[in-house]
């Protein structure tokens, strides 16, 4: 099964794809004995036992695993990530006695379809999983992110758009509590789209939200703002708020394309606005091992980018489309899945490198 048709056409193909298969995979009733019926196990999914080994589920083929890494005796040894290099141990984070302040992120890429909401649900239901206190922030007038999380944004009467245009107003009227535990939601609808017109006329418009942020910053541990595919004015005021950013890129042929921009972009916040503001990484996303392109646009993008790609690799699966239609993060709807544990690897790996500074 292959979505990846770009444009339009793509969006209606994964919906579909992703109705169908989530329709099929809500456990009914045997119509003979009413009793319920179990849901097969997908293909992918981890079993009993079983752990999350990233060699094991990108698996190079000995051609490629050999530009990587000259023998297979060191291949093993140096555990060759599917980035190429070797794969360091993230080790599973301890819990926390006390919380905050929080580290601000950013998921940003202007482009869109890439994973920006889907890596801002998973990366914090992930962290909320490792006893993290995490808050996201929809800031796309779309609202996926709320979609995302089984809420409505047509319902809301206050969203994130107050918080930032009305004055008095405090974060605790606006936020709601997810079903993941640790894990709270400010939300958003297409009210924010007149924002970015609004805080045009706005004294010190660029940090509007770092402003509405602040009093919440000593509750979480991460605060996770999902940015909308625009380089404007709201994704200024994300970036303005942020410690650092993640972009998230699909492996497909135009990944790169309008990454300069961005990290323009990043640079020229960094110079005038937020002297803090670090690119924490580039998050390859929909990777396909099984493609020679996927491995070759992800090698480019290593070359590129260094040490600012994560080792994690987000793999494709439809399993990402169906828990849009669920309304919950992968790590809950399918806990066992290799998507699941890929998202827990990146939190492991995003907490270590804040560790390592
Ligand atoms: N790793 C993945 N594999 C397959 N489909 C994915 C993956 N990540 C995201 N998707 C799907 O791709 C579409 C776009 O992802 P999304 O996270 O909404 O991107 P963005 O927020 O950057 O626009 C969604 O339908 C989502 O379910
Ligand atoms: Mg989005």
């Amino acid at each position: 099964m292959t979505v990846s048709v770009e444009g339009p056409t793509r969006l209606e193909a994964v919906g579909s794809v992703a109705v169908r298969t989530f329709e099929a995979r809500r456990p009914g009733t045997n119509p003979e004995t009413q009793a319920p019926q179990a849901m097969a196990p997908y293909e992918d999914d981890l079993q009993d036992g079983q752990f999350y080994d990233p060699d094991a589920e990108y698996e190079p083929d000995p051609e490629y695993a050999a530009t990587l890494a000259p023998d297979a005796a060191r291949q093993r040894r140096e555990r060759v990530g599917p980035t190429g290099r070797p794969l360091p141990y993230f080790p599973i984070p301890g819990p926390l006695t006390d919380h905050g302040p929080a580290k601000i992120v950013a998921m940003c890429n202007q482009k869109g379809g890439v994973g920006k909401t889907t890596s801002t649900i998973n990366l914090g239901a992930a962290l909320a999983e490792y006893g993290r206190r995490v808050l996201l922030v929809d800031f796309d007038p779309q609202g996926a992110l709320s979609v995302g999380l089984g809420v409505n944004p047509m319902e809301l009467d206050i969203t994130v758009y107050n918080l930032l245009m009305e004055r008095g107003l405090v974060a605790d009227d606006v936020l709601l509590k997810t079903a993941v535990p640790g894990m709270d939601l400010l939300p958003s609808n297409i009210d924010l789209s007149a924002a970015e017109v609004q805080l045009v006329s706005e004294v010190a418009r660029e940090s509007t939200l770092q402003r509405a942020l602040k009093p919440l910053m000593a509750d979480y541990d991460y605060i996770v703002i999902d940015c909308q595919p625009s380089l404007g004015l709201l994704t200024v005021n994300a970036l303005t708020a942020a410690h650092s950013v993640i972009v998230p890129l699909e492996c497909e042929f135009f990944a790169l394309r309008g990454v300069a921009l961005l990290t323009e972009t990043i640079e020229k916040v960094r110079e005038r606005l937020n002297p803090e503001l670090e690119l924490d990484g580039i998050l390859a996303t929909m990777y396909d091992s099984r493609t020679v392109h996927s491995r070759e646009v992800l090698a480019r993008v290593v070359e590129a980018f260094d040490d600012h790609v994560f080792h994690t690799v987000i793999g494709r699966t439809v399993r990402f489309p169906e828990t849009t239609v669920a309304g919950e993060p992968i790590t809950t709807y399918a806990s066992n899945s290799v998507g699941a544990a890929a998202y827990r690897q990146l939190a492991r790996e995003v907490l270590a490198r804040c560790h390592a500074e």
